[in-house]
């Protein structure tokens, strides 16, 4: 039987998280054929050999053109959110990019446009939802919850049951006690070892995190 025709997808962004994320679909997904990148500095030049083909102006082109699928390969919790829920309206299907040499549980569950890196571990029941990053080398133990567009930084560890909210960050090699619970929005200072529930909209950091001043609005990642 003839493979059948593989679908025409699109990722949004062009930095480097973009470059892991061209790597894995090459590695992973087969069913997927690249079209190129949107970005916001439209200017065409090459990413590993991927095309910037313009920047978010052309999504109604290609929606029209039969581009049916998306990825948002952008770093910054909340405006990976932003995209993804416009994709989603513009009746995009935002698929997933995960590792072959991530280890993700049978049993743990991945929403729309979820990223796992290469050397990530998922554990049994753990949730994962839209748009959430578990970047390289993180581990996510079983149970826990990773809410809506959150972001998992590399080498970060996560005991079983640990929830965190919507848009929050973790930054470089955080560790998190078991049934901890992270606020939405909240970000957590690299090599950070949060041992109580952190409330929403703060930075925490330290041994232990505590929580300082309510956040600044922006890309601290
Ligand atoms: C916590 C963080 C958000 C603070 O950023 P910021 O507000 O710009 O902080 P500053 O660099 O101005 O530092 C403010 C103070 O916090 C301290 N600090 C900063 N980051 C810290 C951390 N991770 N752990 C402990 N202390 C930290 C600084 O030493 C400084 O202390 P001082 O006032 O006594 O001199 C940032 O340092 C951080 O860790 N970001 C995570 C980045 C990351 O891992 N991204 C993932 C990309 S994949």
């Amino acid at each position: 039987m003839p493979a059948p025709e593989a679908s025409p997808v699109v990722i949004l962004g062009a930095g480097g998280h973009a470059k892991v994320v061209i790597e894995i679909l090459r590695d992973s997904r087969p069913d997927l054929r690249l079209v190129g990148l949107l970005d916001a500095d439209p200017s065409p030049r090459s990413l590993l050999g991927a095309e910037v083909i313009g920047d978010d102006s052309r999504l109604p082109g290609l929606r029209r053109e039969g581009v049916a699928k998306a990825f948002v390969a952008v770093g910054d919790n909340r405006r990976r959110e932003a995209l993804g829920v416009n994709l989603q309206e513009m009746g995009f299907e935002l698929v997933k990019a995960v590792s072959p040499r991530a280890c993700v549980s049978p049993s743990a569950r991945l929403g729309s446009g979820v990223a796992v890196m290469a050397g990530a571990v998922v554990g049994a029941e753990a949730e994962l939802l839209d748009l959430v990053i578990v970047n390289t080398g993180a581990l996510v133990d079983h149970e826990c919850r990773l809410a809506r567009a959150a972001h998992v930084a590399p080498g970060c560890a996560l005991a079983g049951r640990v929830s965190v909210g919507e848009r929050a960050l973790l930054g470089v090699g955080v560790s998190v006690v078991p049934g901890a619970s992270i606020g939405a929005d909240a970000v957590v200072g690299a090599g950070s070892c949060v041992i109580s529930d952190i409330p929403a909209g703060v930075v925490a950091k330290g041994l232990p995190a505590r929580p300082g001043e309510a956040l600044p609005r922006g890309d601290l990642a």
